[in-house]
């Protein structure tokens, strides 16, 4: 079941966001060469609790950290590890918040570099991201977000990883529906306003297949090729989605 939200539950959703768009933007702020992923996640940690939010992480069982971070190869879910950024890496930061309940979930990202095809790979996702976005009003169906990602992805010679889907969140962090990458417009449930949806783009520059790490959490895409993760937390509107996890507006 998909749930609409009312008032109440949307402005307590809209404060998490808040929370989340400040901790996401702390810790890309934080990606610099020569700093540990352990100590971004640490920023991210930091910024959640100093602004009364709570780690929705921790509701993962067995998860121990507030964000995951990947790096290069490794597209989702990664641990924070002590390795150091160097240059040219992309690196992907994901996290939650849990506020008064309510979840909100977002990852971008980051070149530590200046190479032209990896600035290129990046801004396709951004852009699938805001494709996908735009679809989340009343009336479209999970398929219509779908379809608008995978067209900006494939367009661009680039695969959208397919065993990944953002989901529905709220009072949890994944709920109803899944919502994939890529399919057919007018697929899946319809929208309707006061649904709230954690729309991701993952994607990689080679094939889209992944495969799960020793660690037993980070996936990794099985051809060595780079994977790129854009997720923003929306409210289908009318007209309009809101989105409610937009660092840049921080
Ligand atoms: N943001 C991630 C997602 O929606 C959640 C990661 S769960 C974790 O898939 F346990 F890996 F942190
Ligand atoms: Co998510």
């Amino acid at each position: 079941m998909v749930k609409l939200r009312n008032q109440y539950e949307l402005k307590l959703m809209r404060d998490s966001g808040k929370i989340a768009a400040a901790a996401l933007k702390r810790a890309i702020e934080g990606v610099k060469v020569g700093v540990r992923e352990i100590d971004v996640d640490k920023v991210a940690e930091k910024t959640i609790y100093k602004l009364g939010g709570d780690l929705s992480y921790k509701t993962v069982p067995n998860y121990p950290f507030a964000t995951c971070i990947t790096v290069n190869d490794r597209v989702v879910h990664g641990l924070p590890t002590e390795r150091q950024f160097v240059k040219e890496d992309i690196v992907s930061i994901d996290l939650a918040v849990k506020f008064k309940g309510w979840h909100t979930d977002c990852a971008w990202s980051v070149l530590l570099g200046k190479d032209p095809k990896k600035q290129v790979f990046l801004k396709v996702g951004e852009k699938a991201l805001w494709d996908g976005i735009e679809k989340a009003v009343d009336g479209n169906t999970v398929g219509d977000i779908s379809n608008a990602i995978q067209s900006r992805v494939e367009r661009a010679g680039l695969s959208v990883v397919r065993s990944l889907v953002g989901h529905g969140i709220g009072k949890n962090l994944h709920e109803d529906p899944e919502i994939p990458g890529y399919g057919p417009k007018g697929a899946g449930i319809r929208l309707k306003s006061g649904m709230t949806l954690a729309i991701e783009v993952i994607y990689t520059n080679g094939k889209g297949d992944v495969v799960l790490d020793e660690d037993g959490w980070t996936f990794k895409t099985a051809d060595g090729s780079l994977g790129g993760l854009f997720e923003m937390t929306v409210i289908v509107g009318k007209k309009e989605a809101e989105v409610l996890t937009d660092w840049r507006k921080v």
